[in-house]
């Protein structure tokens, strides 16, 4: 069929909006109608060699299910659904409800291809473009999804709301609740509080952490995090951030989360731990960490994929949380037409909007 998707051709490039011919669905794809697609950091990896281009990003789609496979039985026509990134659902680590480390992830979900190198689509020219970025390539009219990384959700929600639990706020979120287990009444410091990490401070507050610092360098983000949750504030570039952090946290803190990919924001979000201390990094890294002998002394780091989360568990939690209430991950958003996604990618880039959300169609 033919759909309407936004192409990147040059990686230094606009995303122009342009006519793909999209394969029919395999025995366990669907065909998924857009109504929202979130913007995250990660789709601009293309932009920077991490896939080839002509590439369709997107990941964080939400839409209405227009076609089952002949195998699929999970999910049926008519269905609201929440995409989030593929797994294979069948290796060690993804039999253990661990899919976010599937042994096949990163083909899987960074390729912008299928395992077997075919993309499911292409151009007025016949030439092929790539299409299955984390299974789905959402920046489009529909797109293709395999029954594994699609989640039916209820629909009296605002479908089009709902992507951005598909990655971006699931990775913040979920890196606190389920990967770092973050205790009541302990101290959490995030650095950079983009969509990442203010679902990381909204997630802190869920978990009863009661000394919760934001770190970024835009005043409007660090002021968007107070109303969040977070108990205090501490602008990036401050000289004397370790100390000021250790002060308010009287002697280091138990958590501290990186979205930035800095490597010295990185050993810093290290060295304000208390020992027991737990870091969690989820920023796509901008450089080598090099570490001081004693910098992991009594410390643990780790390095998690989608806030380790199974997104067919965590992403129902999620929408519990905001119907009660306790997790306004809405209030991250704004919504772009489709045909205004370089101008939303734009905003994003420069600190502007936090989460856009490109509504196909417009
Ligand atoms: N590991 C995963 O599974 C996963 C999932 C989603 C996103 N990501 C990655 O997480 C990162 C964050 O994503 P996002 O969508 O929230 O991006 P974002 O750009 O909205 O947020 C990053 C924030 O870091 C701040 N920042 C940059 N340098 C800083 C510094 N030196 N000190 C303090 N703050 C600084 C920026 O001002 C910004 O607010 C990206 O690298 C993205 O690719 C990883
Ligand atoms: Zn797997
Ligand atoms: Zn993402």
């Amino acid at each position: 069929m033919q759909i309407e998707a936004a192409v990147l051709r040059d990686p230094a490039g606009p995303l122009v909006i342009e006519t793909l011919e999209l394969a029919a669905p395999g025995p366990h794809e669907v065909l998924v109608r857009i109504v929202g697609a979130g913007m995250c950091h990660t789709d601009v990896l293309p932009r920077v060699g991490y896939a080839p281009t002509p590439i369709v990003t997107g990941h964080e789609g939400s839409g209405v299910v227009e076609v089952v496979g002949s195998a699929v039985t999970s999910v049926a026509v008519g269905d609201h659904v929440v995409l989030s990134f593929d797994s294979c659902r069948e290796c060690a680590n993804c039999l253990a409800g661990q899919p976010a480390y599937c042994a096949t992830f990163m083909p899987r979900n960074l390729s912008g291809r299928n395992l077997d190198g075919t993309t499911g689509a292409t151009d007025a020219s016949g030439a092929e473009v790539a299409t299955r970025w984390f299974g789905q390539s959402s920046f489009a009219s529909h797109c293709l999804a395999s029954d594994r990384n699609v989640v039916v959700v209820d629909k009296s929600l605002p479908l089009a709301l709902m992507g951005p639990l598909g990655c971006g706020i699931q990775t913040g979120a979920g890196s606190i609740l389920v990967a770092m287990k973050v205790q009541p009444g302990t101290s959490l410091v995030v650095f950079g509080v983009g969509a990442v990490g203010l679902a990381a401070v909204m997630a802190g507050v869920v978990a009863g952490a009661t000394t919760i610092i934001a770190v970024d360098l835009q005043q409007h983000r660090l002021a968007l995090a107070l109303e969040l949750g977070a108990t205090h504030t501490f602008h990036g570039n401050d000289a004397d951030l370790l100390g000021e952090i250790q002060r308010v946290t009287g002697g280091g803190a138990q958590y501290s989360f990186d979205t930035t990919g800095v490597p010295a924001v990185m050993k810093t979000a290290l060295a304000c731990l208390r020992m027991t201390g737990v870091c969690g990094y989820v920023g796509v890294q901008l450089g080598d960490l090099v570490l001081d002998g004693s910098a992991l002394v009594g410390k643990t780091a780790l390095g998690i994929l989608e806030g380790s989360a199974d997104p067919h568990v965590f992403i129902p939690r999620m929408i519990e949380l905001w119907q009660a209430g306790r997790f306004p991950f809405d209030r991250l958003i704004e919504q772009y037409p489709m045909s205004r996604i370089n101008e939303a990618e734009a905003s994003s880039l420069a600190g502007g909007t936090i989460k856009p959300v490109l509504i196909p169609g417009s």
